[in-house]
């Protein structure tokens, strides 16, 4: 079945009067609707499901307030969603109408709705004592800012970021510390040193991601914080800082999973994808096809079953004596390289949609160690292109058969998604295939602040928060 939300037209008036009836003791009469539609300062929706209007809702807008009067849906018809996305179009019209807040009343006793209203970031403002009659009951008043701004943090690695989003899309800053520099003379990410790098910048990150966005912590509905998975250290530094900020503040904290993170980065960059998708995260630590159902829903279809395509980068980038991190060198010489010079191996792997890397990393290391035996010289830039032609072959390949097998569009993020083989590759195989196909911003594929409070906005929305007792961790399925 498949379910739509639209503005009402005064035509539809019957059919919301019989919905209406069925949902409320005191309907109103299908003449009151008509005129509430047409109004201008009001705004009604329905939703249809296979064209037949289930639900509704009615709200009125005066300069910055806007006041929800109805918002209902048939029985048969609840636990579907429908509330959700009948409320997400009442804050997007809220939005385009330039409000700043938006409130409503519901029964003390309608648990249900007063979850739904709670996911959306509504907290409670008052009470209207026996507002509701048969039965008579009290209405609990509440109220939730328009533009829900989240500040995520991110220190699972070696990039400390935070940033400041607007309803899990929009980005207001990205500020970002990367140690990427530090770490190079070691030849890769030295916890330690991490943990005390990140614990250096979080203050002066966050402040900025705050100044350029221009708010303070007021403004802030909620703090997102990558708590797994990652290195420890590094983790720990933002989870802690992240707890202190928020019982400072009085915001509220939610954990997010970095992966998760990775797969918003596609939401800040393409506003009208939503789920489901398949996306391939492919990162330093992760080689994970997943299923995203739902914005805060993951089935890991596939993963790496020793290295992740980004360690695998790396490790071979190594090998040719170049610098951390490996994935842009290796790209950068692969440009000049004769990928057909060298041939590796097909790596093998049991599961449809699992990937394996370490056999290709070995062969590109023997070929180095027997040219060394030999006193030939190694052709780098043509075993770069010849590594980099297989994993993103690989890598493309399986995602796009994916993509296929489950009849959803396809996406790529993390990391190694920056990778200009691998996009050019899976977005000509999926338009052969007639798959719409999903890259991030270049800026957005490496570790960010912003696809943390992306992911922050929706974990919010789905009722996800940690308390001061929130603990980091190295691992963690998605
Ligand atoms: O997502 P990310 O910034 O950190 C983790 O969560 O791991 O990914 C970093 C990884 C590194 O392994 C890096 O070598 C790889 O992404 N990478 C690339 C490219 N740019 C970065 N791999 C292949 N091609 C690139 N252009
Ligand atoms: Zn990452």
């Amino acid at each position: 079945m498949t379910y739509k939300v639209r503005k009402a037209l005064p035509e539809d008036s019957a059919a919301i009067y019989s919905v209406e009836k069925a949902v409320t003791t005191h309907p109103w009469s299908e003449e009151q609707i008509r005129e509430e539609i047409e109004f201008p300062q009001a705004y009604t929706c329905v939703c249809e499901a296979d064209g037949l209007i289930v639900g509704f809702a009615t709200m009125q807008t005066a300069a910055e307030f806007a006041g929800i009067n109805e918002l209902g849906v048939l029985s048969e018809y609840r636990r579907r969603g429908i509330g959700r996305m009948i409320m997400e179009d009442l804050l997007r019209e809220c939005a385009s109408r330039g409000c700043d807040h938006v409130s409503l009343e519901v029964r003390r006793s309608n648990a249900p709705a007063k979850n739904l209203y709670r996911s959306f970031g509504f907290s409670e403002a008052g009470v209207r004592k026996d507002f509701y009659r048969d039965p008579q009951e009290d209405a609990l008043v509440l109220v939730r800012n328009i533009l829900m701004l989240i500040l995520g943090i991110e220190s699972s690695c070696d990039e400390t970021s935070a940033a400041v989003v607007r309803d899990g899309r929009e980005i207001l800053s990205n500020a970002v510390a990367t140690q990427i520099a530090e770490h190079r003379l070691y030849g890769g990410v030295v916890p330690e040193i991490a943990s005390r790098r990140h614990i250096e910048n979080i203050i002066p990150v966050t402040r900025q991601a705050l100044d350029d966005a221009d708010v303070g912590m007021d403004d802030i509905g909620a703090v997102a914080v990558t708590y797994a998975p990652g290195l420890i250290g590094a983790l720990l530094a933002g989870v802690s800082f992240a707890k202190g900020l928020c019982y400072a503040a009085g915001k509220e904290l939610v954990p997010v999973h970095h992966l998760r993170g990775h797969v918003a980065s596609l939401y800040l960059t393409h506003p009208g994808l939503e789920p489901p998708f398949i996306a391939l995260a492919v990162s330093g630590g992760h080689t994970h096809m997943i299923k995203v159902s739902g914005y805060t829903s993951f089935e890991v279809l596939g993963r790496a079953v020793d290295d992740a395509a980004g360690e695998a980068f790396d490790k071979v980038a190594r090998t040719l004596g170049l610098p951390y991190p490996g994935g842009p060198e290796i790209s950068k010489l692969a440009a000049e390289g004769d990928p057909s010079f060298y041939r590796l191996p097909d790596p093998h792997t049991s599961g449809e949609f699992d990937v394996s890397f370490s056999g290709l990393k070995t062969a590109c290391l023997n070929i180095v160690n027997t040219a060394a035996m030999k006193g030939e010289e190694v052709r780098r830039a043509d075993l770069a292109a010849a590594f980099e032609q297989k994993v993103t072959d690989i890598l493309s390949r399986r995602l796009i058969s994916a993509a296929e097998e489950y009849g959803l569009p396809a996406c790529v993020c993390g990391g190694v998604s920056v990778n200009g083989e691998l996009q050019r590759k899976c977005s000509t195989a999926a338009e052969r295939k007639g798959i719409p196909f999903y890259a991030p911003a270049p800026k957005l594929c490496g570790d960010n602040g912003a696809m943390i409070a992306s992911a922050g906005y929706y974990e919010y929305a789905a009722g996800s928060r940690a308390g001061l007792d929130l603990n980091a961790y190295a691992t963690l399925e998605i």
